[in-house]
């Protein structure tokens, strides 16, 4: 079966497929399914987000098809950048700028009090009655600057039993990250669909 992924995003496909295709679904990027509409990502939640996304391209397409909306919530920041993460200092400003603007706004912020989330929430419109939803958290600190040169966005200022996101390898973020959690709970919800389980 064909399951698109509702991104544009290549490191995000990259770790869906890392994910899903051993399942043995065929994951279609956006652009592959012919597909280049980008949807206003204008829910106040990961979920009502990642919904929004996931609805308008199976629209367009006819196909299953799951997305995914995630970012980084700081404790000591109420929450801040969380579903605004992507757009957290303009959304063309370069990664790099933008890790620094997050350690400026914590440069007096103790360690204890660093403590931060990274949210992934799954939406997949399965077909047009079937709604899939996963969420998946992982704790962690913000870092002093930035570690690491693997992963993308917030990854080098993420901190998770001493090491950054960026210091792991695809695998070993895989089995801890936010999206992992979230996509092998997803991966297990489709297996079941697959094999005509009842969920
Ligand atoms: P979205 O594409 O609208 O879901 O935006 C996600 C935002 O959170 C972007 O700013 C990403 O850089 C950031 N983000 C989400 N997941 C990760 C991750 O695994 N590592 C680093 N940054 C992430």
């Amino acid at each position: 079966m064909k399951l698109v992924v509702a991104t544009n995003n290549s490191h995000k496909l990259e770790e869906f497929k890392r994910i899903l295709e051993p399942l043995g679904i065929q994951i279609l990027s956006q652009k592959e399914a012919g597909i280049h509409i980008q949807p206003e990502e204008n829910g106040l939640t990961f979920a009502e987000n990642a919904w929004i996304k996931a609805k308008a391209i199976f629209k367009a397409t006819g196909l299953p098809t799951v997305a995914d909306d995630s970012g980084l919530c700081v404790d000591a920041l109420g929450g801040r950048p969380g579903v605004y993460s992507a757009r957290y200092h303009g959304e063309d400003t370069p990664y790099p700028e933008k890790m620094q603007a997050l350690l400026d706004e914590l440069k007096d912020v103790e360690d204890s009090r660093r403590t931060a989330q990274f949210v992934c929430a799954i939406a997949c419109a399965w077909d047009a009655e079937t709604k899939i939803e996963t969420l998946g958290v992982c704790q962690g600190k913000i870092g002093y600057q930035p570690l690491g040169s693997g992963g993308f966005g917030y990854d080098p200022i993420f901190m998770v039993n001493g090491k950054s996101y960026s210091q792991l390898t695809g695998e070993e973020k895989d089995a801890i990250s936010h999206r992992g959690l979230a996509l092998r709970e997803f991966y297990s919800k489709v297996k079941d669909k697959v094999e005509g389980k009842k969920e």
